[in-house]
């Protein structure tokens, strides 16, 4: 089959579209022709990791298809069902923080940028009714992790302010769409007027540009939950504009990792600062219901062949999206 691996070179210059062999079906397993897959940040990162290693891997954790084949003993799926993939990957319940070997597709597991993938039965779920094939292989990723932010993590309710900085990323499109479907008012920023413009279009209530004075554009406005994934580039920044006893949930940092922090104003704010990543196969399930009720469409900014993969890896680094980056496979 034709796939998306990356070998031998570390980073993007590892990366070929090449023929490699089908995966094998074993016992419990389901094979899906793959029609979609969705880019994430993680692929790029994923290219550094791997590094020199000279077994080709497929990159892409997101992805939905069609089951082609199923393993003995599957019970609750049959050939020709439509599918989305569970790319978190040994978390099955609703729990604080992921169990011990927790891991995402598409490293160490060959991922979803390719013809077919082979996956454990409890690993896919219906792919949602509402969502077109391109839609679909975008969702999952970051659809979860966006769920498990604000409503796991950061127990957002009706009425609540939420803020989200850098609202160019695939995630927080996600969260800005669950926040509003729930009644919340939000609150983004963006380097871009082109992304703050299409955040308003989709109901974000303001926005305002990420290098402003927050404090300023805001009026005083103060927010009950912050989400934040730029990192250093805003972390300060977003915790001077969340309420006292207000929350800031962090699962990314885009920019660098390490925060310099005055701890006193944190203390005195009484502020709630928790982590979060992905989510469980029940919030996986859970997320695809949400989806389906409030009929939400996720943000498809571009949308390219597994060929054209150089271009497509380029677009995301450079962070030219608004939303989520796809691959039609078939
Ligand atoms: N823990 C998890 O489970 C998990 C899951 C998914 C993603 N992540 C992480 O979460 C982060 C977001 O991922 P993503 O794929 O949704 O989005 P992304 O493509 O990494 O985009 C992040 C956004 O950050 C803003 N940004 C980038 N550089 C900036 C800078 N120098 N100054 C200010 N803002 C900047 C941009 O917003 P504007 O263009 O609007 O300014 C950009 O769209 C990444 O770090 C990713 O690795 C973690």
């Amino acid at each position: 089959m034709k796939a998306v691996v990356h070998q031998k070179i570390e980073g993007l210059e590892g990366l070929s579209y090449s023929d490699i062999e089908d995966p094998k079906l074993s016992e419990g397993q389901v094979k899906v022709k793959l029609k979609s897959a969705g880019m994430n940040r993680r692929d790029i990162a994923v290219t550094y990791r791997h590094g020199t290693s000279e077994n080709p891997l497929v990159l892409g954790s997101d992805g939905a298809g069609v089951i082609e084949e199923v393993g003995s003993s599957v019970e609750n799926w049959k050939v020709g069902d439509e599918v989305v993939i569970n790319p978190g990957l040994g978390w099955k319940h609703l729990s604080e923080a992921p169990p011990e070997g927790f891991e995402i597709l598409g490293l160490p597991d060959d991922g979803t940028f390719a013809e077919y993938i082979v996956m454990d039965q409890d690993h896919i779920e219906a792919k949602p009714q509402n969502l077109s094939w391109d839609e679909a292989g975008v969702l999952p990723l970051a659809a979860l992790t966006a769920y498990r932010v604000l409503f796991t993590r950061g127990k957002v309710k009706k009425g609540d302010t939420v803020m989200l900085p850098g609202i160019g990323s695939g995630v927080l499109t996600y969260a800005l769409k669950f926040a509003k479907a729930i009644g919340a008012r939000v609150i983004v920023t963006s380097r871009s007027q082109e992304k703050l413009d299409k955040a308003k279009s989709l109901g974000a209530d303001v926005a305002i540009d990420t290098n402003s004075d927050w404090n300023e554009e805001l009026k005083g406005e103060k927010v009950d939950l912050l989400v934040e994934s730029v990192g250093r580039a805003t972390f300060n920044k977003s915790l001077k504009i969340i309420r006292k006893g207000g929350t800031i949930v962090t699962f990314g940092a885009t920019t660098e990792d390490t925060v310099e922090v005055d701890i006193r104003h944190f203390f005195y704010g009484q502020f709630n600062l928790l982590g979060s990543t992905m989510g469980s196969a029940e919030e996986f399930k859970s997320m695809l219901a949400f989806v389906e009720q409030h009929d939400i469409k996720p943000e498809v900014d571009r949308v390219f062949k597994l060929e054209q993969f150089e271009e497509a890896f380029n677009y995301l680094k450079d962070t030219k999206n608004f939303g989520k980056i796809g691959f039609q496979i078939s």
